[in-house]
């Protein structure tokens, strides 16, 4: 998990080897990044979510939402986000951010949806939508049974990689190092942590 602790730089196939490890480790910290975007009014929000899928080719991250969502919102104003991954007991921290693209109608999301259990497709069939204030404490879910009806609010949200910031704190002294895509190719460079 390590990945600044030899001297040579980390190359973009060692950060999406760890992303990808997280899409199927329920165990792994990295597997619940926190997401940024910027809010309607400017304001950053950020909040937890879960990596869905990693691909490198694309330079691509994923995740899952309610198209009602205030992320969603915010992602149509502001198509931009930024991701934070924290591994306490590795002492590794990597921040990545870069274009968003979202995505409510075809096959990658046809093939998201199929795969998500029952439960997991009710959360999306909330009623009224996500964040609306209540009048007593409550999860708007419906019965289980129309659960398919989340269909209609269900997106995938892809964050296009274009710059990430790796810190790795070490007792011997930390290291940081700075991957930007440029034109068709990764750079890397070690900076002042
Ligand atoms: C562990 C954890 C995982 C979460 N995963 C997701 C997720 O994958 N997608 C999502 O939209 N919200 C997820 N949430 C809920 C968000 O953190 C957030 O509360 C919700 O999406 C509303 O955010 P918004 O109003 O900024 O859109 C998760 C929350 C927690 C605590």
């Amino acid at each position: 998990m390590s990945l600044l602790d030899a001297d040579a730089l980390p190359t973009p196939y060692d950060i999406w080897a760890l992303w990808s490890r997280a899409t199927v480790d329920t165990r792994s910290p990295f597997r619940t990044p926190t997401i940024a975007t910027v809010g309607l009014d400017g304001t950053p929000e950020a909040r937890t979510v879960v990596l869905r899928d990693a691909q490198q080719a694309e330079r691509r991250l994923v995740l899952h939402s309610d198209s009602r969502a205030g992320k969603v919102r915010a992602l149509r104003r502001h198509p931009t986000l930024a991701w934070h991954f924290w591994n306490p007991r590795h002492r590794l921290q990597v921040r990545a951010s870069g274009p968003a693209r979202l995505h409510r109608i075809g096959p990658v999301v046809d093939t998201a949806w199929a795969a998500l259990s029952v439960h997991q497709q009710r959360t999306y069939a909330a009623s009224p939508a996500p964040g609306t204030p209540l009048e007593a404490p409550g999860d708007g879910l419906p019965d289980l049974e129309l659960a398919a009806s989340g269909r209609d609010h269900f997106c995938v949200i892809e964050g296009i990689i274009q710059r990430i910031d790796i810190l790795q704190l070490r007792r011997g002294g930390h290291r940081r190092c700075v991957l930007q895509w440029v034109g068709s190719e990764w750079t890397t460079r070690w900076v002042v942590p």
